[in-house]
């Protein structure tokens, strides 16, 4: 289901069967066309998140919302860790990848992005109550620091090594943010550097808080493979479709409205 194969098949079918294929999605033992399977990575709240044994979240609302609105089919979501998401994409094991995953200059010369979706910056969590409230990233400097492996996150405390402020050795990395907010309340940690919306999320919930706030400005795309430019063409046409109608708008809603 790689975009060659259906650029193929359109060039030899001709364009009119792009109807008659999203007519029969599901049919043909897996060999449609337009079916595409997405990749996420949970544990990120509010964005994917395990619920009972199910996936949920902003990203899965609004994928699937912007999927409705072209001619493709959203066959099923695959999870893995983050680090391996792109891996996954460029081996075809997934089309698309909804994992709240920034745009950047070093993801964009293996992967292609959607337009933007969702703004964030970085933030610092801490304990609760505890002794440590660092007000800027140089605080950090003889802490343990966590984040989730292959994140923007993680380039910030990377960034702190490189110049010095922080030792390799404090540095702890987690397959997964949960696991992360987990060492940080046992205190095996002292902090862990995530995306705000997110920390916020842990912080509703968990004896943790944002220290503070490190501007990034992040822009969070769908993931997508350099040759698929007409799955990237209906993702962006699918996402002005759900931010003109309303839909994105009740997704931030239901999924930010009751924070802070
Ligand atoms: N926005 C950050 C990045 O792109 C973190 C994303 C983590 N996403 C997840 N589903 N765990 O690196």
């Amino acid at each position: 289901m790689d975009g060659t194969n259906r650029r193929t098949f359109l060039k030899t079918t001709g364009a009119a069967a792009t109807v008659s294929l999203a007519g029969c999605a599901g049919l043909g033992g897996g060999g449609d066309e337009m079916t595409i399977v997405a990749g996420t990575a949970p544990g990120f709240p509010p964005f994917e998140m395990k619920e009972g044994g199910e996936l949920v979240g902003f990203d899965v609302d609004l994928l699937e919302a912007v999927v409705a609105e072209t001619d493709y089919t959203l066959e099923t979501w695959s999870e893995f860790e983050f680090s391996s998401l792109i891996p996954a994409l460029t081996s075809d094991k997934i089309d698309v990848i909804a994992a709240a995953m920034t745009i950047n200059d070093e993801r964009d010369q293996t992967i292609d992005f959607s337009n933007p979706y969702y703004s964030a910056d970085q933030s610092v969590l801490v304990r609760e109550g505890g002794d440590f409230s660092p007000s800027e990233l140089s605080d950090l400097s003889g802490h343990k620091v966590g984040a989730q492996e292959g994140t923007t996150g993680a380039d910030q405390v990377k960034k702190l090594i490189e110049d010095g402020t922080m030792e390799e050795s404090n540095f702890n990395t987690y397959g997964s943010y949960v696991l992360a907010v987990e060492d940080l309340q046992n205190g095996n940690i002292d902090a862990v550097v995530l995306d705000k919306p997110v920390a916020e999320t842990f912080a509703a919930d968990r004896p943790v808080n944002v220290a503070f706030v490190v501007t990034t400005n992040e822009n969070y795309g769908f993931g997508i493979r350099t040759d698929d430019d007409d799955l990237q063409q209906a993702l962006n046409s699918g996402l002005s479709t759900v931010k003109e109608n309303g839909t994105y708008e009740d997704l931030v809603n239901k999924w930010f409205g009751a924070q802070n």
